[in-house]
C-alpha cells in the first residue's frame, strides 16, 4: 500500500517536520511567535472566513498557530504588489489561505505570464519558479526554499540533452516542464501532464517524424506512447512520489473499499494507469471529482491534493493513501513569510538560457488551448526506447 515517504524534512526554521506536522501546526505555532506575530482580535477578524475552507484538515485548536502568519503574509502581498502561485500539492492552509492563483503546473505558468503583479512567490518547486521567471523576466520571482527540487528535474542536464540530440538528429525533443531551464533551453517544445499527448502528436506531425524524444519521465513517456501510438525515445527519470504506487495498491483499495473510484496521475507506472478508472494531470483529477462527484474516491498522487480537492467537494468521501513529496513540503507558511519579509530567494536565469528556454515554453503555450486532456485507462503497456 502507498505510504508516506520517510524523507528528511525540515520546517522553514530547520526544525523537524514529521507526518504529524504535514500541516506544519507545531512549527507554525512558535514560528509565528518568533516573528513577533500573535493571534489578536484583529487577526481573528481578518482570517475567520479563511478557516472555513480548511476546517476539514486544520483542527480548530491549531488555527491560532496559522492565522497570524496568514494575516501577515496577505498584508505583505498587498504592500508589495505580490501574488502567490500555489500548486495543487501545497498544504491547504497555503493553497486556500494565501494562494492567489491555484492549479497545476500549466495553469500556474499561464498565470505567471499574465499577472500584473511585480512580485511572484512560487508556492511550488524550483522548476515551477524558473518557469515563471522564464515567462516573466521583468518580475521578481521568489522561491521560499531553494531546496524545493524535483527528482525528475534532477535526473537530467542540458548536456545530457545535447548528447541525446546528437544521437537522434532531426527527431523533435519534447521536454516535460519538470526540468531545469538548461534542459528546456535544449528542447523544441515543453509539455505538462495536462497536454503531453497533444504536444507529442503535434511534434510528430510538425517535424514529420514517426519518433519523438520525450524527456525525462520514463513512465509519462510510456503512458503517452500508449495514448498516441507515436514511437517515443525517453530517459530514465522518475517521480519519486508517483513511482511508488503499484497495481497491487489498487487491488487492495478496491477490496477494502468496494465501489471506490481510482484516479491516477500519469507519472504513475503504466500498470497503475491500466488499473485506474481515470488518469490525468492534477487539474484533470480535480475536474473529474468536481464534475462527477463520486461517492468514494482515491487519488493516487501527492497527499495534499486530496485535502485541497476535498475543500471544494465536501460531499465526496476521500480514501487517503498517498505519498508525500518532500520537495513540495519544503514550502511552509513560515518560509513564505520569510521570503516576502526578506525578499528571498530570488530565482535568476542567465539571459541566453532564458531566451532559448522560453522558445520551448512558448511553443507549448501557442498550441490551441484545450481543457486538460485525460489519459484513457485500461491500455496495454507500450515499450519506449530508453536512452
Ligand atoms: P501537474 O502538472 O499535474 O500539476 O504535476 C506537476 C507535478 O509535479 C506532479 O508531480
Ligand atoms: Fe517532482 Fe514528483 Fe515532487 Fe512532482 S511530486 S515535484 S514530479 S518529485
Amino acid at each position: 500500500m502507498a505510504r508516506i515517504i520517510d524523507a528528511p524534512l525540515t520546517t522553514g526554521d530547520g526544525g523537524s517536520c514529521d507526518p504529524r506536522t504535514i500541516h506544519g501546526a507545531w512549527g507554525a505555532l512558535d514560528a509565528a511567535g518568533r516573528r513577533g506575530l500573535a493571534y489578536t482580535a484583529e487577526v481573528r477578524a481578518e482570517t475567520d472566513h479563511l478557516y472555513e475552507q480548511v476546517k476539514h484538515v486544520v483542527p480548530a485548536i491549531e488555527w491560532p498557530a496559522y492565522a497570524p502568519l496568514i494575516a501577515a503574509i496577505n498584508k505583505m502581498k498587498r504592500d508589495k504588489n505580490a501574488v502567490i502561485l500555489a500548486h495543487n500539492y501545497m498544504t491547504s492552509e497555503i493553497f486556500y489561505c494565501v494562494g492567489d492563483f491555484r492549479g497545476d503546473s500549466l495553469q500556474l505558468a499561464r498565470e505567471a505570464a499574465e499577472t500584473d503583479a511585480q512580485l511572484i512567490v512560487q508556492a511550488g518547486v524550483h522548476f515551477m519558479a524558473e518557469t515563471s521567471k522564464i515567462l516573466a523576466p521583468e518580475k521578481t520571482v521568489l522561491i521560499p526554499d531553494m531546496r524545493a527540487g524535483c527528482s525528475l528535474a534532477a535526473s537530467i542536464t542540458g548536456e545530457d540533452v545535447r548528447l541525446i540530440k546528437a544521437k537522434y538528429p532531426g527527431v523533435p525533443v519534447v521536454t516535460y516542464v519538470n526540468t531545469s531551464a538548461d534542459v528546456k533551453a535544449e528542447s523544441d517544445v515543453c509539455c505538462t501532464s495536462s497536454n503531453a499527448a497533444a504536444v507529442v502528436e503535434w511534434a510528430a506531425k510538425t517535424w514529420n517524424s514517426d519518433r519523438v524524444i520525450m524527456l525525462p519521465d520514463e513512465f509519462l513517456a510510456k503512458n503517452v506512447a500508449a495514448q498516441t501510438g507515436v514511437k517515443i525515445i525517453s530517459w530514465h527519470g522518475r517521480c519519486e512520489v508517483h513511482e511508488r504506487f503499484t497495481a497491487e495498491d489498487i487491488a487492495e483499495l478496491r477490496e477494502a473499499h468496494p465501489g471506490v473510484v481510482v484516479l491516477a496521475h500519469p507519472e504513475c507506472p503504466p500498470d497503475v494507469m491500466a488499473a485506474a478508472d481515470f488518469a490525468g494531470s492534477t487539474a484533470a483529477l480535480q475536474s473529474y471529482v468536481l464534475d462527477n462527484r463520486p461517492g468514494k474516491v482515491v487519488l493516487l498522487t501527492e497527499c495534499s491534493m486530496s485535502d485541497n480537492v476535498a475543500g471544494a467537494a465536501p460531499d465526496v468521501d476521500f480514501v487517503r493513501p498517498c505519498n508525500l513529496c518532500p520537495h513540495m513540503k519544503r514550502i511552509t507558511l513560515e518560509a513564505i513569510y520569510d521570503a516576502l519579509a526578506e525578499m528571498k530567494h530570488e530565482v535568476t536565469i542567465p539571459e541566453d538560457v532564458r531566451v532559448r528556454a522560453k522558445r520551448a515554453i512558448d511553443a507549448m503555450l501557442s498550441l490551441p488551448k484545450e481543457k486538460p486532456r485525460s489519459f484513457e485507462t485500461g491500455k496495454a503497456p507500450v515499450a519506449v526506447e530508453l536512452v
